[in-house]
């Protein structure tokens, strides 16, 4: 690449920063397999590593990439979504006060309440999309981290990622963003002031459902940012080379994915808001959803692959829905080239603050118009 060119993410993605593997010339990496690495005589690592759990040569290249691609310092890669989340909160000490959304990923909430709390870490959970209520909540002096997923799943209500920010540090805090459902194509969180970026990038980083893995985007490498780092290698939260590779692979079409994926969401949106059959469309691309004004300030290129909707009829209306459709598949998670359907309330079971009539749509490559007429035969039987 030119000096002159300063190539716009989505060519850095295709090209996966453009790495030719020295000894072959190879366009695509070799999968490193080794987890352990020649010492030379007088003891010193003539190749940088030592071990494949804290310095995995796989890693290298998806996480530069990543990093790039968030306008970070530096990202690693973890074994799940989850992995790379509770590692920020391991990050802390037992009394650390810390501040995380009502409605977020339901299994990083149960953590939080159960295991966090359990380990001495203080937890409060508030609505994210009223500021007044983050800024109540904070203790100046005893908050050391803020988090917030935006659109948070299965609502997709925003948060707003500069007012959350700049609340957070006034207090001496960290603002971490679970950006998953966003994610960079969409939204470059460390530009609107958070310190902290999180990936599932089982979703649309890898964007094929094959892989499990999870990311932490930094916008310093500072104290927190090793102290991370010494949570992984010592935890052993690690993906293995080939789960790094295939992310890799998914990433060079990241922006394809999820530009096409966005318009269609917005189509199924724009359908299906007013259907007789539904009790409301959630999608923050939608005029007049709570969260739109502040999703077009924080959000460029789309609204995201992700929309729910809440059927007429409560609970027992929308499994039928789901019972019906043909195309949409009924399992759980998100982000990939097939469409996905999925009751929320039956997955997250009681406590769950996802209303009862919700169908979590995420939407995926599909011809759009095959996804609205399964919707509509569902919808009409
Ligand atoms: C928004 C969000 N964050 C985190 C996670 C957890 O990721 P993983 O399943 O890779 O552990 C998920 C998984 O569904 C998610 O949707």
């Amino acid at each position: 690449m030119t000096d002159d060119i300063a190539p716009h993410p989505a060519t850095l993605a295709a090209r996966a920063l453009g790495w030719i593997e020295p000894a072959t010339r190879a366009v695509v990496p070799p999968v490193h397999t080794a987890t352990t690495f020649e010492r030379a005589a007088d003891y010193s690592l003539p190749g940088g590593r030592d071990y494949a759990r804290p310095r995995n040569p796989a890693f290298d290249q998806p996480e530069a990439l990543l990093a790039a691609l968030e306008g970070g310092a530096a990202a690693m890669l973890f074994a799940s979504g989850m992995a790379a989340a509770t590692a920020a909160f391991q990050a802390l000490a037992p009394g650390d006060h810390v501040v995380a959304p009502r409605v977020m990923y339901w299994a990083l909430r149960r953590w939080l309440l159960d295991f966090a709390r359990g380990w001495g870490l203080e937890v409060d959970l508030v609505d994210m999309t009223d500021l007044d209520a983050l800024a109540a909540a904070l203790r100046p002096g005893r908050t050391r981290l803020v988090w917030i997923e935006t659109p948070a799943n299965p609502t997709w209500a925003v948060t707003d990622i500069a007012g959350a920010a700049e609340i957070a540090h006034r207090a001496g805090a960290l603002l971490a963003v679970d950006s998953t459902a966003a994610t960079p194509v969409l939204t470059r969180p460390l530009e609107h002031g958070a310190d902290l970026v999180m990936h599932s990038a089982t979703k649309y980083l890898n964007g094929h459902s094959d892989v499990l893995a999870g990311a932490l985007v930094a916008a310093r490498r500072d104290a927190f940012w090793e102290r991370l780092a010494a949570v992984r290698a010592e935890g052993g939260a690690v993906p293995g080379s080939f789960e790094a590779w295939l992310l890799l692979r998914g990433m060079r079409t990241l922006f394809l994915r999820v530009r096409h994926a966005s318009a269609s969401a917005l189509a199924i949106a724009e359908h299906f808001r007013g259907h007789p059959a539904l009790a409301a469309v959630l999608y923050p691309g939608l005029p007049g959803d709570p969260g739109h004004d502040v999703a077009r300030r924080q959000m460029a290129g789309g609204f995201g692959g992700m929309l729910s909707i809440r059927v007429a009829g409560g609970a027992p209306a929308a499994l039928a829905v789901a019972g019906r459709v043909r195309l949409w598949i009924r399992a759980t998670s998100l982000g990939g080239v097939e469409s996905l359907i999925e009751h929320r309330a039956s997955v997250e079971g009681a406590g769950s603050p996802v209303p009862p009539d919700l169908l979590r749509l995420s939407v995926g490559i599909e011809e759009v118009g095959d996804l609205i007429a399964d919707l509509e035969q569902a919808l009409r039987a």
